[in-house]
């Protein structure tokens, strides 16, 4: 009803927790929170030093258990896209 896993990187890089989601039905039970605690307990076993993670700043449920986990925000990171297409713009 619940997933969340550790995402490593090919060669060298951080280890981020991947996407962390649960079924609507069963939202507001604490499964994502667990789910995701257990991806960090994976992370202690397996010797991995610090784990990243990142989602939508309007994401009010995700951001509230990256906060209860312990997580803390990198400061003044900001993120850019660019479309890019054959024809410029
Ligand atoms: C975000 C998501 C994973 C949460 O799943 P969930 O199983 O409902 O999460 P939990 O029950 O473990 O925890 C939700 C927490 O957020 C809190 N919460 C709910 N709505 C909230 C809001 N609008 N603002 C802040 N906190 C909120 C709950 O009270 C609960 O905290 P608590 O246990 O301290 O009371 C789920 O909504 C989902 O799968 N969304 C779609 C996928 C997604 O957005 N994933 C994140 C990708 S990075």
């Amino acid at each position: 009803m619940a997933l969340s896993y550790l995402r490593f990187p090919p060669i060298r890089g951080a280890v981020w927790t991947g996407y962390t989601c649960s079924h609507p039905g069963y939202r507001g039970r604490g499964l994502a929170r667990g789910v995701k605690l257990q991806s960090l307990t994976q992370a202690v076993d397996l010797g991995v030093p610090s784990v990243w993670t990142d989602n939508d700043g309007e994401n009010g449920p995700m951001l509230h258990i990256n906060e209860r986990l312990g997580y803390t925000q990198r400061p003044g990171l900001v993120e850019h896209h660019k479309r890019v297409r054959p024809n410029g713009g």
